[in-house]
């Protein structure tokens, strides 16, 4: 089975970007967080503050595996942070994995994540100004990890220029 693993920071596009994937390439789209929410019943906002995060982190691992192991092509789009903990970022590569890093300049990530910033756990309660400092640390700590994906596809232009980037990867 093939499994397309996209990834990126919180506001890279990773739904979107999916889902247009999804439809061009004709393989099932899964996001890691609605699969997480639907498993367990609860959103992700609520699991973080009712049972903190590092138990959503133990969540995102077993069933980011979960995702990967089952017999199915799909497109899965990773949380911001799945592939900075409990060593995800090493199933990013393997047999049948193609793993992209949706690449965004904090510019684009801020202008994207202020608007809806209070159903994502991590900035809801951030000042304007706060979140572009939190952004470009949280984004050059975690850098790491996201550059251990096989190919990286610049995020900061048209949806139809990235999905035909990937495309191209694919091929
Ligand atoms: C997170 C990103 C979120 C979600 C959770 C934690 C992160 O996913 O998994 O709020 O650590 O960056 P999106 O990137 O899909 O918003």
């Amino acid at each position: 089975m093939n499994k397309i693993i996209l990834l990126g920071y919180m506001g890279s596009g990773k739904s979107t970007i999916a889902k247009s994937l999804s439809k061009i390439q004709q393989v099932p789209y899964v996001d890691l967080d609605q699969y997480i929410e639907k498993k367990v019943k609860m959103t992700i906002k609520n699991i973080f503050e009712t049972k903190g995060e590092i138990y959503f982190r133990k969540l995102e691992h077993q069933y980011f595996v979960e995702l990967l192991e089952n017999d199915q092509d799909c497109i899965i789009g990773l949380g911001g942070g799945t592939p900075c903990y409990a060593n995800n970022h090493e199933l990013l590569v393997g047999e049948g994995r193609t793993s992209i890093y949706l690449k965004a300049s904090i510019d684009t990530l801020f202008d994207r994540l202020k608007v809806g910033k209070a159903q994502r756990p991590l900035i809801a309660d951030k000042t304007d100004e706060e979140m572009k400092e939190f952004i470009a640390i949280h984004l050059f700590e975690r850098s790491y990890f996201y550059n251990q994906a096989q190919h990286t596809v610049v995020v900061d232009h048209s949806i139809d220029q990235i999905v035909a980037d990937i495309v191209a990867i694919l091929k």
